[in-house]
């Protein structure tokens, strides 16, 4: 049993707090490697901003959650090493049950999400209550969740948004004691958020998806003032990188993501942590593919690598910077 204080790691009270007063988002990062982890890293102390690393169920069954937790407790020090100590918050991404979040917890992650969306309201409360209640006596801040993203969740996938309803948030957020909640206003994970028919065409023909539900955003800002909200599916969906990767063999088809405005404008509201996942796979992806398609007799991995970790840390530079307002934060 470890600590995550012993691993220079930290929670997400102070960082939260600190970005809703100063109207901007943390970004929280998923990461399954070693070169997805430098580049966040990298990214990040370049910009001076605060850092959420997150581990996914599928990146615990991909890379061993072992693995990933020496991995963040290498990531603060490879901070340092390259000049400047950010905070660093390692959070379990759609935790499902109680046991998991322990086990996170017991081996020194900082902050855990129990994902109890799919359940009923009551046994969503009692879950993240228990959840709550083991993770505060560690110093360990939870994530809550209230409504159901369309498209794929934790495995489950729901053909249509539950938006989060603001009646429940306050009832919800005092009977659990957790301190963020994602909620649902029409982000959803993955490349394909929305169908072209869900949206209209500007003058030249680009496809401009249906906006995000800001009114139930302000409807939640109204009944819980100041607290900690969290978005997930913000991923943009750069179109010139999907054309990159299709142009070199890839067959992406109808990629359509989140307006980086519209993330802006949430940045700058109670949301105050953004997760990103779809886009950085894509950066990868879109390198590999070039050196692979242009440099055929090349075999050393370091080669195509090397170059989807550049990628990857240019899109997380641009986020922090131009998207989440992160940037100096640190
Ligand atoms: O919430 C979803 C994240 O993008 C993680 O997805 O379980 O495939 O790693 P994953
Ligand atoms: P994207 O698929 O939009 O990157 O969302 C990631 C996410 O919400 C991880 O929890
Ligand atoms: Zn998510």
């Amino acid at each position: 049993m470890v600590n995550y204080k012993e691993l220079g790691l930290v929670n997400t009270k102070e960082i939260f707090k600190k970005a809703i007063d100063g109207k901007y988002a943390i970004p929280a990062f998923n990461f399954n490697n070693m070169e997805q982890m430098q580049a966040i890293i990298q990214a990040c102390v370049e910009e001076k901003s605060p850092v959420i690393l997150q581990v996914s169920s599928g990146a615990r069954k991909y890379a061993n959650q072992t693995l990933l937790r020496y991995m963040a407790q290498g990531a603060v020090e490879y901070a340092k090493e390259l000049g400047y100590a950010i905070p660093v918050v390692l959070h379990l991404d759609h935790g499902d049950s109680f046991e998991l979040c322990k086990d996170c917890i017991d081996m020194g992650f900082s902050s855990v999400m129990i994902d109890g969306s799919h359940h009923s309201y009551e046994d969503n409360i009692a879950l993240t209550r228990k959840v709550v209640e083991y993770a505060h006596a560690h110093g360990v801040t939870v994530e809550g969740e209230l409504g159901v993203l369309a498209g794929i969740e934790d495995d489950v996938v729901a053909e249509h948004h539950t938006y989060t309803q603001p009646e429940e948030v306050e009832d919800f957020v005092k009977k659990t004691g957790v301190d963020s909640l994602a909620i649902s206003i029409g982000t959803s994970h993955g490349a394909n958020k929305f169908t072209p028919e869900q949206c209209t065409r500007d003058a030249n023909g680009v496809l401009i998806p249906p906006p995000l539900r800001f009114d139930i955003l302000e409807e939640i800002e109204k009944r819980i003032p100041g607290f900690p909200i969290v978005l997930h599916g913000a991923s943009s969906v750069p179109q010139d990188l999907v054309a990159i990767i299709n142009k070199y063999g890839g067959a992406m088809k109808d990629a359509i993501g989140i307006p980086e405005d519209e993330l802006r404008k949430a940045a700058s509201s109670a949301v105050c942590k953004i997760n990103i996942d779809s886009d950085g796979r894509i950066a990868m992806t879109a390198a590999v593919r070039e050196v692979l398609a242009t440099q055929p007799a090349e075999f050393d991995p370091r080669k195509y690598l090397g170059p989807a970790r550049d990628g990857l840390k240019k899109l997380y530079k641009h986020k922090v910077v131009n998207v989440l307002g992160s940037a100096g934060k640190a």
